[in-house]
């Protein structure tokens, strides 16, 4: 039962088995916002959004979506970390979160077969089937199956 004495669970910190403590029990989840500049970099507009959502007192912030490939992103405003990125943007984004306290967690994608044909990017998947989304379908590419060695290789890697 509600309380208004004690603090809520909501207040109450978080101790993760990592180590990592988190000052509350409320988090931004994974939502991928397609602000990322013109070189699929975060920028002013994306170090604003989560200096924002840090300073409004959440715990922990998930970012939304950052692709590993370059040519598979679900939208032209997607963020890529990929070797050819350059880390400091990253850096400066983390710092604009984690300005207040909260944590913010990266996370790491590939879209598989999600891909939107209007991106003109390529897609690759476990398979060779596309998203079935009815009349919808269209609108994805029919990926190119991942090569046996590789899909093996992954599924024997831990998890
Ligand atoms: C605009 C939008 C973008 C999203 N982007 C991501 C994303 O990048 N990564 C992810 O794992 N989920 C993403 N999601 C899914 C959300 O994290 C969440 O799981 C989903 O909205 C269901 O939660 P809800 O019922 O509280 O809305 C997105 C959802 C929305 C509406």
């Amino acid at each position: 039962m509600f309380d208004a004495q004690s603090p809520s669970l909501l207040e109450t910190p978080l101790a993760l088995p990592s180590g990592q403590i988190i000052r509350n029990r409320i988090a931004k989840v994974a939502m991928e916002e397609n602000l990322a500049d013109g070189t699929h970099l975060p920028g002013a507009q994306l170090r604003q959004l989560y200096r924002t959502w840090g300073a409004g007192g959440a715990g922990l912030i998930i970012t939304g979506n950052v692709m590993v490939a370059a040519d598979a992103v679900t939208g032209p405003g997607g963020v890529v970390l990929d070797a050819q990125q350059p880390v400091a943007p990253f850096r400066e984004w983390a710092e604009a979160g984690k300005a207040e306290g909260a944590w913010m967690w990266m996370q790491i994608s590939h879209p598989g077969r999600q891909v939107f044909v209007a991106t003109h990017a390529t897609a690759i998947a476990p398979s060779a089937a596309r998203v079935d989304m009815g009349k919808h379908s269209s609108l994805f590419f029919e990926p190119r199956a991942i090569p046996r060695q590789i899909s093996e290789r992954s599924s024997t890697s831990s998890p």
